[in-house]
């Protein structure tokens, strides 16, 4: 067989282990973390699916090594504690068992202890131990590490890294990135020393080649170790690629893989996780410029998932192996489609970073475009029904899609009708916005699987009582999704108004300064992708502030985006968008909107283009005329309340695995 990605499927050989192809899986997870630390049978199936899905290598994330001196934020490995061993175990299994090389994350946070706490009053009670004396941004002081600390934890590396190999992982990454504390040991940032571990890059590098040295002594010869950094700290303050050049190769001696990542948790989130106002792999040059000085394997990772970007890094040598997080996510079976030529079949990442504000926020995992991360023993074999039935989804946004396809994974026959004459629904007006291109894709992608598995559909087709009723469906899914708000609001008929639903296909009728009307999430999406669009026609960002404004009437803008994203949202805004809050409406007109401030004051916020973004409501019509129409009726997403693509998609799945 002839592959499509043959440089991404080529096996590698480190440290007399084999892995079938290039493609491994980053750390992720760091839920379902028992009280004592152990992994908790969840997060073994949420690393499991990886390995079933094809990756060569899985990560478990972070297993904090000294527990004393790192309040515990995530699992542990410790032989005093009952099963702890035993969970390790089972969860290296799990990974083992799909062909897959089980690698564990040895970590320790350093100053920003307990970070993923979710209650940060005890996080900021906690003691704080880092290299230096210092108060943190958060006003948490911190104190120094002794040196006899110092010679604990990096003997505690060594023993754990025992334990993990007693455990059956056959690989360890080492995390030295992202600002928690080997790398800042590393950083003249955080470190501020003056003793063997501070001052010059030989001191600060001395923690990491210690740590490095009491785990090669615990695993033996030939037991792959990969060093987690960062690249470039991308602040003033900290280190740059010429100085991730010498870390680099100063730490070669003693690991085996060396993973170039980028920034910190702290101060360059949306760089270290990519947003989606970045381009895909942005990083990659990092490594690219590391992998130029050193002999050993050089891996990359940060805002990865398309094959083609993946093979060419590596068929050109930037990499030896590409590491990704979200986007196996969205899709664990992304490299088992790279592998049988399927990619077109790959359902992308949004990096809408939904999972790591559901960790934030509850301390479980969830992805919008896969409703199974998180709850992965609910049974990630779609199961055939018992009874095969006629299914009938009215409604072909993302929940309409993935239901249908769901139901006919499961052997029903399924009819997907949709009254327009293309699916996707609400995605179709992501399409103007660059930004948010996957989530555009991802109709398409799921209708593709959708039609792949068996479902009809039907375009151009609104699903009537009386339709519903001579298809005689048994189940009906009323995936109706929901219309804009357009409140009564004088002149917002106007014909310089366009709804922001519709601006993909009434671009043309923009013209002139903008003024959004509505600071949601569409109404901020929107006015930032205008900011862009103004910045390039202006010259510049400062420029575009000037053409495109926006008008909200809370306090503040975006407040149900999650807390992941909004604030990369808001640097967005910051840089592109002359912002209004406290401003309430009153009337459209042709010079813009003329709106009523907190003080009771009229005001005119200028443009000659306004975008309406002020909502969506369900469609409630739809679903009353629609819920005696069969015998199983199951109302999903937007249709019963306005929300998420993550519940529709959520909803959808669920519905048909009901029938
Ligand atoms: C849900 C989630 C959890 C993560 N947990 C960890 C972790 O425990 N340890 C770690 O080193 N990095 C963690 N990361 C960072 C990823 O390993 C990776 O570096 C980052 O997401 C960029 O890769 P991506 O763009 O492919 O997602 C996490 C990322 C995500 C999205």
């Amino acid at each position: 067989m002839e592959r499509q990605f043959p440089n991404l499927t080529r096996p590698i050989t480190i440290a007399r282990t084999t892995f079938r192809n290039r493609i491994f899986s980053a750390p992720m997870g760091g839920t379902d973390i028992a009280n004592d630390g152990c992994i908790g049978p969840k997060s073994t199936a949420f690393y499991e699916l990886r390995a079933k899905g094809g990756a060569a290598a899985v990560t478990v994330s972070e297993l904090m090594v000294h527990p004393a001196t790192d309040g515990s934020h995530a699992y542990h490995l410790d032989e005093s504690i009952l099963n702890s061993l035993a969970c390790a175990t089972y969860t290296a299994d799990a990974i083992k068992r799909h062909g897959a090389v089980p690698s564990l994350e040895l970590s320790h946070s350093g100053m920003f202890a307990g970070t993923y706490m979710t209650d940060k009053s005890r996080q900021k009670s906690m003691n704080q131990w880092g290299p230096s004396d210092t108060v943190r941004a958060d006003g948490v002081q911190v104190k120094a590490l002794t040196k006899e600390m110092i010679a604990e934890i990096v003997a505690a590396y060594g023993h754990v890294a025992g334990l993990a190999k007693r455990a059956g992982f056959e690989m360890l990454m080492i995390h030295g990135g992202h600002g928690w504390l080997i790398n800042q040991f590393l950083s003249p940032m955080f470190n501020h020393r003056t003793d063997e571990y501070g001052g010059s890059l030989e001191n600060r590098a001395r923690l990491a080649i210690e740590v490095l040295k009491a785990v090669r002594e615990a695993v033996g010869p030939f037991f792959p170790i990969e060093f987690r950094m960062s690249g470039d700290e991308f602040v003033e303050e900290g280190y740059h690629l010429d100085e991730g050049v010498r870390i680099a190769q100063m730490i070669e001696p003693y690991c085996d893989i060396i993973h170039v990542s980028a920034g910190t948790y702290q101060k360059t989130f949306g760089i270290t996780h990519p947003s989606m106002f970045t381009e895909h792999g942005r990083n990659v040059y990092l490594a690219a410029e590391i992998k130029k000085h050193v002999s050993k394997p050089v891996a990359t990772i940060g805002g990865l998932g398309d094959p083609a970007q993946l093979e060419e890094i590596i068929a050109s040598g930037k990499a030896d192996i590409v590491y990704m997080g979200r986007s196996l996510l969205a899709d664990p079976f992304l490299p088992r489609k790279v592998a049988e030529n399927r990619p077109e079949e790959i359902v992308k990442c949004l990096r809408c970073f939904t999972c790591m504000a559901e960790r934030a926020a509850t301390s479980t995992r969830r992805c919008t475009v896969n409703p199974l991360i998180g709850r992965e023993m609910e049974g990630d074999e779609i199961q055939p029904a018992p009874v095969k039935r006629k299914v009938l989804v009215a409604g072909g946004g993302p929940g309409g899609l993935y239901a249908a396809y769901t139901a006919a994974r499961r052997g029903h026959e399924v009819i997907l009708c949709e009254q327009e004459s293309r699916t996707g629904g609400i995605l179709k007006s992501e399409q103007a916005l660059p930004f948010k291109h996957e989530m555009y894709e991802l109709a398409g992608t799921y209708e593709l699987l959708a039609r792949r598995a068996g479902v009809e559909i039907r375009l151009n087709t609104k699903v009537t009582k009386e339709y519903a009723e001579k298809e005689n469906p048994y189940a009906l899914i009323i995936a109706a999704g929901s219309v804009p708000l357009v409140p009564p609001i004088p002149g917002l008929d106007g014909g310089n108004v366009v709804i922001v639903n519709n601006y993909y296909l009434e671009k043309d009728k923009v013209s002139g300064d903008v003024v959004v009307f509505g600071g949601g999430l569409a109404g901020c999406e929107c006015a930032i992708h205008l900011g862009m669009e103004m910045a390039e026609k202006y010259g510049s960002a400062e420029e575009a502030k000037k053409h495109v404004r926006l008008v909200e009437m809370r306090d503040e803008l975006a407040p149900d985006a999650n807390v992941r994203h909004r604030p990369l949202l808001l640097k967005e805004i910051e840089k592109y968008v002359t912002v209004y809050t406290g401003y309430r409406g009153l009337e459209v007109t042709s010079e813009g909107i003329w709106c009523e401030d907190k003080n009771g004051e009229k005001q005119l916020v200028p443009g000659q283009s306004v975008i309406c973004a002020l909502g969506q409501r369900s469609r409630t019509d739809v679903v009353e005329e629609l819920m005696d129409a069969a015998p199983y009726v199951r109302v999903i997403g937007d249709a019963g309340r306005v929300a998420t693509i993550t519940n529709a998609v959520y909803q959808g799945y669920h519905a048909a695995l009901d029938i």
